[in-house]
């Protein structure tokens, strides 16, 4: 009999899970939703760079949106790019000096290996994607 409790108690539980689950699901497509509407919102040019950011380029375990990691966030970067007129191109090209935080430039240089083989394309795809964070 207490085994049978138990194995009750059990099914129980099993089940309590499954509802949680069928509760969460709603939120979850709601999100989902959002984000799609925000990528809609973007140009091909700006989803190709979203690619490369998060892809191959694996930009953003150092960079983030609004917030500092191991790099600026992006949308520190963008403002300093957009009132100093620079050239990020240039930059990842590793043609230009470093104009947001030339203390840490070497940490960003190890990356140059990667930037430098971006096809012109795929440049302009990340300036375009780090720029559509430029706070309007
Ligand atoms: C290992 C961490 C790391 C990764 C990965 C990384 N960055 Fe950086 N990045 C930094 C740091 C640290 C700085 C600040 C130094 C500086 O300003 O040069 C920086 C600065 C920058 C700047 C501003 C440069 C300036 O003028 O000062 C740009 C633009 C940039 N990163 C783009 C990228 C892109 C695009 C990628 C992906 C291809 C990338 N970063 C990957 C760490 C990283």
């Amino acid at each position: 009999m207490k085994h049978l409790l138990s194995i009750f108690a059990v099914l129980v539980l099993i089940s309590c899970k499954k509802e949680e689950k069928k509760e969460s699901l709603y939120p979850e497509s709601m999100t989902e939703a959002t984000s799609e509407s925000t990528a809609t919102k973007m140009t091909a040019s700006e989803t190709l760079g979203q690619e490369i950011f998060n892809g191959k380029g694996n930009c953003h375990t150092c960079h983030k949106a609004d917030k500092k990691v191991i790099g600026p966030s992006i949308k520190e970067i963008t403002k300093i790019y957009a009132e100093q007129n620079g050239d990020m191109a240039a930059f990842l090209r590793g043609k230009a000096d470093p104009i947001v935080d030339p203390s840490q430039y070497d940490v960003m240089k190890t990356n140059f290996y990667i930037t430098k083989h971006f096809t012109d394309e795929e440049m302009q795809a990340v300036v375009d994607y780090m720029m559509y964070f430029q706070e309007k």
